[in-house]
């Protein structure tokens, strides 16, 4: 059972990272991001490392990652020695992150209560900010699905922050993303 922290996002706690990690297809969904194309990317909420390490190891430039769980940190931190990674403590909804990028990653944490806000912190880092989430529907994890969004609900959230969206990636069998641009 994950600790749990001030303004930790709700439902955001993390099962054992194997089988975190036997969820995603990682390679398939960065690839059809073209995430290797940008050169500085932050991504808010680094749990495990899970998308953190390979998009590490993807771009030219530096890997800056957020998160408020001082554990997920510390395994992203083991994970990422010898890449150019910079992993801090930090709220990401309350307070933004501070710094200047090519892209913004939100993956899996955009069922948070202020999602608007969280959009805007990633827009005024960024002109590119990159969505994936659960699909709405039974999967074998995710967010409740009286919180969990639907991706015309994060477009629509999208626009509020000013963003707007391409259209809907299928990353089957349990996520899709969305790429909005400033
Ligand atoms: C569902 S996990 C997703 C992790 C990663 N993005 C992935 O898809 O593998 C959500 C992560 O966000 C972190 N988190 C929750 N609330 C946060 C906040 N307010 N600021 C920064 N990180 C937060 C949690 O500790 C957890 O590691």
């Amino acid at each position: 059972m994950a600790k749990e922290y001030e303004n930790r996002i709700r439902d955001s706690g993390m099962p054992p990272e194997a089988y975190w990690e036997s969820l995603f297809d990682v390679p398939l969904i960065l690839e059809k991001l073209g995430i290797g194309s940008f050169h500085d990317v932050a991504e808010l909420g680094c749990g495990y490392g899970t998308f953190s390490i390979p998009v590490a190891q993807s771009i030219a430039g530096t890997l800056y990652t957020f998160d408020v769980d001082p554990a997920m940190l510390a395994r992203t931190r083991e994970r990422g020695l010898g890449l150019r990674i910079v992993c801090e403590e930090c709220d990401v909804v309350a307070c933004g992150f501070g710094v200047r990028v090519d892209a913004v990653l939100l993956f899996n944490i955009l069922h948070c209560e202020q999602p608007v806000e969280l959009l805007r912190h990633a827009a005024q880092a960024a002109d590119t900010v990159v969505v994936i989430h659960w699909r709405y529907g039974a999967t074998p994890r995710g967010p409740d699905l009286t919180i969990r969004p639907r991706p015309e609900q994060i477009v629509a959230w999208g626009h509020e922050a000013g963003l707007q969206a391409g259209n809907v990636i299928d990353f089957p069998p349990w996520h899709y993303g969305l790429i909005f641009t400033a």
